[in-house]
């Protein structure tokens, strides 16, 4: 697949992956790179509702806006439509190994992988703690979105 389609994907497509979608669509854009973006979760709790206000605040205050986006589920269709598919943590990738068909060709792994030193972690779930956490996120998708990009621009 030569066109760039990235999907993130966490449990509830409301805290962590809609952070990650937003951090990487900033990245690219100041990198002039060309890729579509979308975020989805594992589980269907959230479906069609938007992001977690702790989230959207966070992502506010690095001036990007989430508050249109609203939750959807995963689904093995998106292995045709995505050339790359980033798990947040390791329960959601073994839930996209369960669901990816067979001879998909899309590049799937840990979002962390991208990142040195931090191959193998997960982004932990900031829904349970408080706004602070988001903030940690924030910077954990960050890192991980500049990676990605420098990647693809190469
Ligand atoms: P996310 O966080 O996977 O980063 O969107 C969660 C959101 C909701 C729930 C769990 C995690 N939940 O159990 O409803």
């Amino acid at each position: 697949m030569s066109d760039l389609a990235v999907l993130f994907v966490c449990l509830g497509n409301i805290c962590r992956s809609p952070l990650a979608e937003a951090a990487f669509r900033a990245e690219a854009a100041r990198a002039g790179l060309a890729a579509t973006a979308d975020s989805a979760g594992t589980a269907n709790y959230h479906v069609g509702e938007a992001p977690d206000p702790r989230a959207i605040r966070t992502a506010a205050r690095f001036g990007i806006d989430i508050s249109g986006y609203r939750g959807r589920q995963v689904n093995p269709r998106d292995f045709k439509r995505f050339s790359h598919i980033f798990a947040l943590d390791e329960a959601n990738l073994s839930g996209l190994q369960r669901i990816a068909p067979a001879g998909h060709t899309t590049r799937l792994s840990l979002l962390l992988d991208l990142v040195p030193g931090r191959k193998g972690q997960s982004v932990a779930d900031p829904w349970y703690g408080q706004e602070d956490g988001f903030l940690i996120t924030w910077e954990e998708v960050t890192t991980a979105a500049r990676a990605l990009v420098a990647e693809l621009a190469r």
